[in-house]
């Protein structure tokens, strides 16, 4: 079993990064500048925000935190939107999801210019993304096809199962999964809370990817030796003998399914780091289209 470690991979990803943002600096260009908007005060949403500044900090991006109260109206929230869409000295942004219910999210998203969505959920750069045109290709899934990728784990007419069709992750990545190239070229299986006898997919998968939320939903009896495991989930499980009070608990159970696997991510430290570095990757990529390179 090899444990694929995105904390490791995603600080050299973010080695790579500020390597670069030293040469812009050095050539005397501007540095990538990320926004991150979050509404209301959700503890998860709070911290996923507050890393997401803290590591534009470290790799010398400049950041700005748009912080809105619950109370915000859908108007007002579009004319927040309008304005980073303007606002010229700005690379790229996200707006943290989930929003509140009175916050029709799609208007949102759709609001979002394409070329300042380093989130990739605008329909026009997830079309691209279908199409396997170049575009922003959304954080965690972008950053599990780099942990693949990196550790040079085969995909080409493997049987990949996706567990979860969220917009954020399984959708994308049944998507990515299946497109030409590499990692690609999969067959792929899409399940979702629909599906009927799932452990029949996932029995025969030589790759899965869950995103369920689920805590220590997928057990050994689910899996055939050698399957390769990425574990998106992160639901936070009460423990009181944890200082926070909580764990950061996967949707895999580790301890039995890594004796069965080739490659397994760990939770945290596997898809988690992961999803910050590529969000950053992303904003570089469009200060560069910015700058006409
Ligand atoms: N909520 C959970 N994951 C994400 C993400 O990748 N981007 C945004 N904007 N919100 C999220």
């Amino acid at each position: 079993m090899q444990l694929l470690d995105g904390k490791k991979t995603a600080e050299d990803i973010k080695n790579e990064i500020a390597i670069e943002v030293q040469a812009i600096k050095d050539a005397g260009g501007k540095v990538p500048h990320l926004a991150a908007v979050i509404v209301g005060t959700d503890g998860a949403s709070l911290t996923y925000v507050g890393s997401k500044v803290r590591s534009c900090q470290q790799i010398g991006f400049d950041s700005t935190l748009v912080s809105l109260p619950e109370t915000i109206t859908e108007v007002e929230l579009l004319a927040k939107i309008k304005e980073l869409n303007e606002d010229d000295n700005l690379d790229g942004y996200i707006v943290q999801l989930p929003l509140p219910k009175h916050i029709d999210e799609q208007k949102i998203l759709m609001a979002i210019d394409p070329d300042k969505d380093v989130d990739g959920f605008h329909p026009t750069n997830f079309g691209k993304m279908a199409l396997e045109m170049d575009t922003f290709i959304p954080a965690t899934p972008f950053g599990i096809m780099q942990l693949l990728e990196r550790y040079n784990v085969e995909t080409a007419g493997k049987h990949t199962v996706v567990i979860g069709r969220s917009h954020i992750v399984g959708r994308p990545m049944s998507i990515l999964m299946s497109r030409k190239g590499n990692p690609g070229d999969s067959t792929v299986t899409l399940t979702h809370s629909r599906t009927k006898n799932i452990e029949e997919y996932t029995k025969n998968a030589d790759i899965i990817i869950t995103a369920l939320g689920v805590p220590n939903y997928l057990k050994a009896d689910m899996v055939k030796d050698g399957v390769v495991v990425i574990d998106v989930g992160i639901t936070r499980v009460d423990d009181a003998t944890n200082p926070k009070g909580y764990v950061i608990t996967g949707d895999v159970d580790f301890a039995e399914v890594s004796k069965k696997s080739s490659f397994i991510t760990p939770v945290p430290g596997g898809v988690g780091p992961m999803t910050i570095a590529m969000l950053l990757k992303n904003t570089l990529l469009a200060r560069k289209m910015k700058a006409g390179k």
